[in-house]
């Protein structure tokens, strides 16, 4: 269940603004919704309601079969073939709990200490290899795939590596298409209309869950859930639209920068997924605002004193997350008499006590607070959280008059290395 909180930015956005907006709202909604407008990129849309019968028995077959042979899978992709699966995996395994089967991310960057290190790490695991590229071209994962394959060739010898290699792509066109079939890799597809940063409910995440015992049906009954409880609102209700609406008329009043805030560690890296997703989707032809992450209590620590006191570019969008499985925690007895009032208080007590005292604070000193309240079981949850944001994404991108699913802005440092490598 997600719940949209505005008492912290009314001084900024406006019930009047809401009513004034309501005609671009529908607008916007409207471009949204036309299935033919940009359509190479909206096939996330009826994603969660589709019928992915065939799909999901690939993928527990993959998944089934890369578990018995091995106990870590390596999942080699950059952007967004990678920062889904992350997101859904630490959201789910909370830090000190470990899935019965290890995912390890690769390809996310081009560091040879990290790469040298997990080959190392790997020679006491049996390994099989996941590879996500809808391009098949991109640079770093291509390299690092090239370099894993060649270690498990070597390992366990040609025939032995191909049944322990999949290749998540293009279904039909792209060179990693055409190396994997010529070597006999198990494929699953990724979407010709879904694009990258909205991919993370196709196979791209749902073979990473499935792998890490994740149960991604549940995953996507969330975002079904929530896609159908929008199909019921109208577009002034929906707390999506109301979120864009909300930070487009904060970025018009000049504010430059949002923050996801987060308390929760394991949906710090959602954020991550969430900062990709506004960012490639909305930061172009000179505007956007700037999407960046903070996790608090931590960060108040240090960029706290930014927040409260410097220049205001900044608007926080606080990510309250509670996950059902949350365990019960208090402070003890016994604190020294300056401590004593945080005696027998409940952790989720502080934690609450927390975003409302930040959000109090650094309102008042002039940074719009937003809130949006999350409830649930963290797969159900990762599911609305997901298509909550691709909505609000898409849509707000359609009322700045951008496309939200092109990102030729990613292109030039491509070029530049391909050119200096060739
Ligand atoms: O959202 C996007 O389109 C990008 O972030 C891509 O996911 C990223 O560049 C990786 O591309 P590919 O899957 O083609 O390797």
């Amino acid at each position: 269940m997600i719940q949209l909180s505005l008492d912290r930015v009314r001084s900024w956005f406006t019930e009047e603004h809401q009513k004034r907006l309501a005609p671009l709202a529908e607008f916007a909604y409207g471009e949204l919704q036309n299935a033919q407008k940009d359509a190479f990129g909206k096939g996330w849309m009826s994603w969660p309601v589709d019928n992915h019968d065939q799909l999901f028995s690939d993928i527990d077959k993959i998944a089934a079969d890369f578990r018995s042979k091995s106990d870590v899978t390596v999942v080699i992709g950059i952007g967004g073939s990678y920062l889904g699966a992350r997101s859904v995996l630490s959201m789910v395994h909370p830090a000190f709990t470990s899935a019965d089967h290890q995912v390890i991310f690769a390809g996310q960057q081009l560091s040879p200490t990290y790469h040298a290190h997990l080959l190392k790490y790997l020679d006491s695991h049996e390994v099989t290899v996941v590879v996500v590229s809808k391009s098949g071209t991109t640079l770093e994962p291509s390299a690092v795939f090239h370099t894993f394959r060649d270690y498990v060739e070597k390992r366990y010898g040609q025939a032995e590596a191909a049944s322990r290699i999949c290749a998540i792509t293009d279904a039909n066109k792209g060179s990693l298409r055409g190396f994997a079939d010529e070597k006999g890799y198990s494929t699953l597809p990724i979407p010709d209309d879904i694009g990258g940063r909205y991919s993370v409910l196709s196979a791209v995440g749902l073979l990473p869950m499935a792998l890490s015992g994740v149960d991604y049906r549940k995953v996507m009954k969330g975002a079904a859930n929530i896609r159908e409880s929008f199909a019921k609102l109208a577009v002034t209700e929906n707390p999506a639209v109301t979120y864009a609406l909300a930070r487009h008329v904060l970025y018009q009043q000049g504010f430059a920068a949002e923050a996801l805030v987060t308390y929760e560690p394991r949906v710090a890296d959602f954020a991550g997924w969430w900062q990709q997703l506004f960012g490639e989707s909305q930061g172009k032809d000179g505007i956007g605002l700037y999407p960046t992450m903070l996790q608090y209590t931590t960060d108040l620590h240090s960029m706290g004193q930014y927040v409260q006191d410097a220049r205001k570019i900044l608007v926080e969008t606080v990510l309250d997350v509670f996950i059902d499985d949350a365990p019960e925690l208090k402070v003890p007895v016994g604190l020294d008499e300056k401590n004593k009032y945080l005696e027998n208080v409940s952790y989720a007590k502080l934690q609450q006590v927390a975003v409302e005292s930040v959000m109090i604070a650094h309102s008042e000193a002039g940074v719009p607070n937003m809130r949006i309240e999350a409830k649930g079981d963290a797969e159900t949850l990762y599911g609305e959280l997901v298509y909550f944001f691709e909505v609000a994404c898409a849509f707000g991108g359609y009322l700045m008059g951008i496309n939200p699913f092109d990102q030729p802005g990613v292109e030039a440092y491509k070029s530049e290395m391909k050119a200096r490598l060739q």
